[in-house]
């Protein structure tokens, strides 16, 4: 135990005692995210106020307890995972809408909200909060800052950086700070809002978020068109993005991922198809209709069939309800897998996919693909069984000949599930040492003592 019994009296002190878990079952519960690593953590503390959040980094200092800040654990890094013990923050009670103000455009939240609940709360005053990544209905917004969640709507509305203002924040020492603004432009001191985007629960804990509003878009139009081969489905997206026609979202599944959602589906696909593409356009509803029956077209011509427009909203809603399942729904074919989300140039997708049938072939592995075609964001599945020991074995040289492949096409390890403990050992495949080096001197010199969050991003020394 990192946490000794009078310390954890003194937390519940702090937030109450029936906000601090300490039954071995309630621990367990909070050992997860959804990767498939666990690791028991001492305590855990549902903090009520920045305030109690600040006490109780004051504690964590002064007695070099690790503290992991965490909303619902969807994340798929494993950043989440307190892999050395101490406590675990929850930050599901701070779950307030402050403000949603149609003049400035802002929502001003705290970290616990769920994502859903605001992109709703957001709609029903006429505007739009675009992030949209998969497990919206259940992930926190705060999760979604401190990983930089993205999603299939970046094509046009980029990601939850883009959206992002402000933020108050709790330093591992305990202080207070704001970074950012609540206006449109802003360009006072460094940064410090931006650098906390992404930083995975490592620099501190996000309290208030201050978000960009849009304008909700006055139509969307969904399309889905089945193809005879992923190939096919590919030569339809470089033909779509080079066109001009600005797709909002321009998603792939390939033929294993397709078989794991088809029965969800609201149309018929032929059992032969090798590929999915989903495609949302988003506009005046005279422009969406032209450019979907443009884009209608550029699949015809690949030899997609069928090809179907969603009649309905809740039509659009049901292809995008089996889209976002795919991802728990690949255990349909393998009890366990490695999740990855790489990005790499949109000309190099094409060879990106051809080349990762070549490993899949030469490491034995299943390694069914889909997403986010749009932008080059990849979702690569290896499957595995973890009870046979030559597919557990291969996991490791697969994972590092698909890194070194997308290295090669000038792409980038992860573009929205974060390094966390999943991708920390090949962080120097991407960084210079003189970038590692760097990032480590402000982790340093925002957690001298490294209680947030330790073991995230950097290798293990
Ligand atoms: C998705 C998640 C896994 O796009 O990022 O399905
Ligand atoms: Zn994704």
């Amino acid at each position: 135990m990192m946490i000794p019994e009078n310390l954890i009296q003194e937390l519940k002190a702090i937030v109450g005692p029936e906000h601090v878990l300490t039954a071995a079952e309630d621990r367990w519960t909070y050992a997860f995210d959804a990767t498939d690593l666990d690791h028991m953590p001492d305590a855990v503390v549902f903090p009520g106020s920045a305030a109690e959040i600040s006490r109780i980094l004051v504690l964590a200092n002064e007695h070099r307890f690790p503290v992991v800040p965490r909303g619902a654990g969807t994340g798929r890094s494993g950043g989440a995972v307190p892999i050395q013990a101490g406590a675990v923050l929850v930050l599901t009670r701070l779950n307030r809408i402050l403000e949603i103000d149609t003049k400035d455009l802002v929502a001003v939240v705290e970290p616990g909200v769920i994502l859903g609940r605001l992109k709703a709360a957001v709609e029903e005053k006429g505007l739009y909060y675009p992030p949209d990544p998969a497990s919206a209905e259940f992930c926190t917004i705060g999760g979604n800052v401190a990983e930089c969640a993205g999603g299939a709507v970046a094509v046009q509305y980029g990601v939850t950086r883009d959206y992002v203002l402000g933020l108050e924040v709790v330093l591992p020492t305990g202080e207070i700070i704001d970074a950012g603004t609540r206006t449109m432009k802003g360009v006072v001191g460094y940064d410090l809002t931006r650098l906390f985007l992404g930083s995975e629960g490592t620099l501190g804990v996000i309290t208030r978020i201050t978000l960009r509003l849009t304008a909700k878009p006055a139509a969307r139009q969904t399309l889905a068109a089945a193809f005879k081969t992923l190939k096919a489905a590919g030569e339809a997206v470089s033909l779509i993005l080079a066109s001009g026609l600005a797709p909002t979202a321009l998603e792939f599944m390939d033929q294993v991922t397709l078989g794991c959602v088809r029965e969800m589906l609201p149309f018929e696909v032929p059992p032969k198809a090798g590929a999915l593409l989903l495609i949302a356009l988003d506009g005046h509803p005279r422009d969406v209709e032209e450019r979907a029956a443009r884009m209608a077209r550029f699949c015809e011509e690949q030899g997609a069939d069928p090809i179907l427009r969603a009649q309905t909203p809740a039509e659009a809603e049901e292809l995008w309800k089996a889209r976002k399942v795919v991802s728990p729904a690949l255990k349909k074919v393998k009890p366990h897998k490695v999740s990855e989300d790489v990005v790499v140039p949109l000309g190099a997708i094409p060879e990106l996919i051809a080349a990762l049938a070549k490993i899949s072939r030469r490491r034995g592995l299943i390694i069914p693909c889909y997403g986010h075609a749009g932008d080059g964001n990849i979702h690569v599945n290896i499957l595995y069984d973890r009870n046979l020991g030559e597919e557990l074995q291969a996991i490791g040289p697969t994972v590092e000949d698909i890194f070194a492949l997308v290295r090669r096409l000038q792409g980038t390890l992860s573009g929205e599930h974060g390094i966390g403990l999943t991708k920390a050992p090949y962080l120097g495949l991407e960084l210079s040492a003189g970038a590692i080096a760097l990032q480590k001197r402000l982790k340093a010199a925002f957690d001298p003592n490294n209680i947030m969050n330790p073991g995230k991003v950097f290798p293990a020394t």
